[in-house]
């Protein structure tokens, strides 16, 4: 699998011949239009989204409209994508797995909100498991620190985890580390991070995390707009 940073939380996959994307937030995003990265520029077959709040569906009609692309995210926010022209949904709620071309995606829990851009209820957020090539990735979404994350260290060890690090509306950089620990992943890429003032963080804190995660014998990985990942 290849992961590829967007900014924010977002991410593109390519696996297995398929084209990913998770939380695409472009348009508003200034430093995705410096790294030369727009909506126009990403393929796609799959667009997932973990919650209904704007910083993570903005672009989500744009892509969603596109002939052939195929969306999932929790009812609520299906339902709304579907609204805006979505070419076709697959709702899901926690605790399903999507079998996928492929490989699968497991919706697992997130602590945060949901609402809508127009302030529909957007339903509970959520993270995903993504399995594919023998590989897992978890992408956390928006969530505060949560005991429910050592179910995912108990059965799906992800190899790769991006996990939101930047403080006030998700867990900081510190309950990343415990987070690492209870999900039994050694590989971090920290997300939610920078992207407005509430949630940047110092080069201090920063450096203290990384030396931190180091620490207990972990990564965490601050990627620059556009840095792609193998697992
Ligand atoms: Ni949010
Ligand atoms: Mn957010």
């Amino acid at each position: 699998m290849e992961i590829t940073f967007l900014g924010h939380a977002g991410v593109a996959l390519k696996t297995a011949g398929q084209h990913l994307l998770i939380d695409p937030f472009i348009t508003h995003h200034p430093g995705a239009q410096a790294a030369g990265i727009s909506v126009e520029s990403l393929e796609l077959d799959e667009l997932l989204l973990t919650h209904g709040h704007e910083d993570h569906v903005a672009d989500a009609p744009a892509f969603a409209g596109r002939p052939g692309v195929v969306s999932i995210a929790n009812y609520e926010v299906a339902m709304w994508l579907k609204s805006q022209g979505a070419h076709e949904v697959i709702p899901m709620n926690h605790g399903g797995v999507l079998q996928r071309p492929y490989g699968s995606v497991r919706m697992v829990n997130a602590v945060h909100s949901s609402t809508l851009p127009d302030g529909t209820p957007g339903g509970n957020p959520a993270g995903f498991i993504i399995e594919s090539e023998g590989k897992r990735i978890y992408h956390a979404g928006d969530t505060a620190l949560h005991l429910d994350m050592e179910l995912i260290g108990r059965h799906w060890k992800p190899d790769l985890a991006l996990l939101p690090i930047g403080d006030c509306f998700t867990m900081g950089p510190e309950d990343a580390l415990i987070a690492a620990a209870m999900i039994q992943c050694n590989r971090i890429v920290g997300i939610h991070v920078d992207t407005f003032p509430p949630i940047a963080l110092s080069d201090d804190r920063k450096a203290r995390a990384v030396a931190a995660f180091a620490e207990a014998g972990k990564t965490l990985i601050l990627p620059s707009i556009g840095e792609t990942f193998t697992v």
